[in-house]
């Protein structure tokens, strides 16, 4: 498996990866990897002939207060992991190969960047947009992966996409989770052993709250004690928890099949995201 720094190494590298006309798949991460993206890599191998992996924590997507310095880098352990399933190639840049001196251009996705996650992290869908965008066009894959986890991340993409006329196919990948239905992620790890076990009421009130909502109870209602039961559990606020189309992104008064409850709430110093179909 190749571990590329440049530009111009991986443009000859994914030229020699295509000789025979090969699709390649593209699977996006900021390192720090689990079970949820090995999910991705797994989806990329039945998709494409190779599997390009990234591994950048984008500083454009993090704000000033945000965990850029903290934020969890082991490049050893991932590309291990990524060698041991496959892959071919890593891309691996550093911040002044992505972002040279004198990089001014930013991708907003209007309309789909301001509620949920976007409210609370002004700027970061921006950050996420261009970094991908950069991605599509320094790799060309045919196909990219991206977790349903990120649900707004992946709307978003998936509108940029399109709006852009990427010549690429977008997949979302199901989340992964624990055995008690905590969705996988990098930050779990900042959780303490308490928090950790307290955490899980996040998807556990959110699975309540959708078989409530299919019995056909009044969804503000059921919201209401929701919130009530994640922070009666030690959660120490609620960002949000919002049922939403999952393509537009807007609010929903009721259950259909393209809803999806979204939730954001703070445990410890962690922010914890999930989302789950409703219908
Ligand atoms: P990162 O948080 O490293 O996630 C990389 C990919 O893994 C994303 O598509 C994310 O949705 C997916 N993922 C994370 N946890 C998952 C889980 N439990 N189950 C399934 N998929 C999961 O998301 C980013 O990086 C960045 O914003 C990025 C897209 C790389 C742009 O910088």
């Amino acid at each position: 498996m190749q571990i590329i720094r440049t530009i111009s190494e991986l443009r000859t590298s994914v030229r020699a990866l295509r000789t025979g006309n090969e699709r390649i798949a593209l699977v996006p991460t900021m390192g720090a990897l689990h079970a949820g993206h090995m999910a991705l890599v797994h989806e990329a191998q039945k998709l494409a002939d190779h599997v390009v992996a990234s591994i950048f924590v984008n500083p454009m997507q993090f704000g000033p207060n945000e965990d850029l310095d903290a934020y969890p880098r082991q490049e050893a352990t991932d590309t291990a992991m990524l060698a041991g399933e496959g892959v071919a190639l890593v891309w691996a840049p550093d911040v002044t190969v992505m972002y040279p001196r004198g990089h001014a251009t930013q991708i907003g996705v209007t309309g789909l960047d301001t509620m949920l996650c976007g409210a609370a992290r002004p700027g970061h869908f921006d950050g996420v947009a261009t970094v991908v965008a950069k991605l599509f066009n320094q790799v060309r894959p045919e196909v990219a992966l991206f977790g349903e986890k990120d649900w707004q991340q992946l709307a978003i993409i998936r509108r940029m996409a399109s709006d852009l006329d990427f010549d690429l196919e977008i997949i979302g990948v199901p989340t992964v989770r624990e055995a008690d239905g905590l969705a996988l992620s990098s930050r779990n790890a900042y959780l303490s052993a308490d928090d950790r076990k307290a955490a899980a009421i996040l998807p556990q009130t959110m699975r309540g709250a959708v078989a409530a909502m299919a019995n056909g109870a009044n969804v503000a209602a059921i919201l209401d004690e929701a919130r009530a039961a994640i922070l009666s559990a030690g959660f120490s606020s609620v960002d949000y928890l919002e049922l939403r189309d999952g393509t537009t992104l807007a609010v929903l008064e009721d259950a259909r099949p393209s809803a999806r409850l979204f939730a954001a709430a703070r445990i410890g110093t962690t922010r914890l995201i999930d989302n789950i179909a409703a219908a």
